[in-house]
């Protein structure tokens, strides 16, 4: 059985923090932020507003967007690496606000590639038979996790929640090839320190990830019996515009043919591939029978790419 998308959903908080508003807390501006990265804004849910109220919007409009009651999901995955608290799961905690009574729930952390780790584990279970609608989730508070004193990473990141009901799907469609790899030893270059603030290596974060962004996307295409002239639309992680063109570069896709997201949100880490896909999608980049090429890469280092017919 093939396993695909039957609906997606996002939520983004309505507060917005500009460069400009930036360039008043530290010292940065408008211009190196929007020449080095792409991004020009980004949201920034409040005090009273985690992880699992982000998650719980965004599931609601992707079981809508499914037509999927949530007594008939069978299996909650929400990655995060910023959930309301240790224990219980975001996963637990959506499953009680959605009523999705019947469902089994776990976190998957995978850093900003986990939304790519959520969909092919997901896709395992619907693939074999053994569920029929698994509901995924990225979702992302990284304010909360940002250091506001360092002008290297709080420029960089934004909150937000992307969900799709993953389940069975007919012969051709869904998920044509996949593949997700980690490399523990790039852990130094990103990760939390004991302050809970996000650390970076931006030179050796950014040299992976155009490296790894390409190579994935050109694997999942070989994977999946395709070549770059079958791929309609590539959804890259949203983290720089200059990693993201890097991957269009390398697949050979016109500027339109490329989500992008970045500009408005900033990196919303998991969260940000399924909002950049709810985005072109609802923008109607996205057609009925395109082939999407999903990549994205995070802290542990961890990656992942998926090929798929829309
Ligand atoms: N405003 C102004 N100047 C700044 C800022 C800022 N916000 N941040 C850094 N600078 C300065 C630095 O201090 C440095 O100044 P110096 O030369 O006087 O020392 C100069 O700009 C260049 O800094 P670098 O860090 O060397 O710049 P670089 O070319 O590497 O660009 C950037 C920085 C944009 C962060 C880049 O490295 C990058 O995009 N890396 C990848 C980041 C990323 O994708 N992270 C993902 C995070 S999590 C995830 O998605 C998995």
């Amino acid at each position: 059985m093939n396993a695909g998308i039957l609906g997606m959903g996002r939520y983004l908080p309505e507060k917005v923090l500009t460069n400009f508003d930036l360039e008043k807390m530290m010292d940065t501006s408008d211009e190196w932020i929007r020449t080095m990265t792409g991004i020009e804004e980004r949201r920034i849910a409040s005090d009273d507003c985690h992880s699992s109220d982000m998650a719980y919007e965004a599931a609601k409009a992707a079981l809508k967007d499914a037509e999927v009651n949530a007594e008939d999901i069978d299996l909650i995955l929400v990655a995060t690496v910023t959930p309301d608290q240790p224990f219980p799961t975001v996963a637990c905690m959506l499953q009680e606000k959605l009523g999705a009574k019947k469902a089994a729930a776990m976190d998957v952390s995978a850093a900003c590639a986990g939304f790519m780790y959520a969909m092919i584990t997901a896709s395992q279970f619907v693939m074999t038979g053994t569920y029929r609608h698994v509901l995924i989730v990225g979702v992302e508070k990284l304010s909360s996790v940002t250091n506001w004193n360092d002008r290297n990473t709080a420029v960089l990141f934004g909150d937000g929640a992307g969900a799709a009901v993953i389940g069975p799907v007919s012969e051709g469609r869904g998920i044509l090839s996949f593949e997700l790899g980690a490399d523990g030893t790039g852990a130094p270059h990103l990760y939390q320190n004991e302050e809970d603030h996000i650390v970076m290596n931006g030179r050796e974060v950014f040299k992976f990830a155009v490296r790894q962004m390409g190579e994935s996307s050109l694997n999942v295409i070989e994977k999946a019996g395709l070549t770059l002239d079958d791929i309609d639309f590539l959804v890259p992680h949203q983290a720089n515009i200059r990693i993201m063109e890097a991957s269009r570069e390398r697949l050979k896709l016109p500027v339109e043919k490329m989500a992008k997201t970045v500009h408005k949100y900033g990196n919303t880490s998991s969260a940000s591939i399924p909002i950049a896909m709810v985005d072109a999608y609802e923008t109607g980049k996205i057609k009925d029978d395109d082939v999407l090429v999903l990549v994205g890469f995070g802290g542990g280092l961890t990656w992942g790419a998926i090929a798929l017919r829309w």
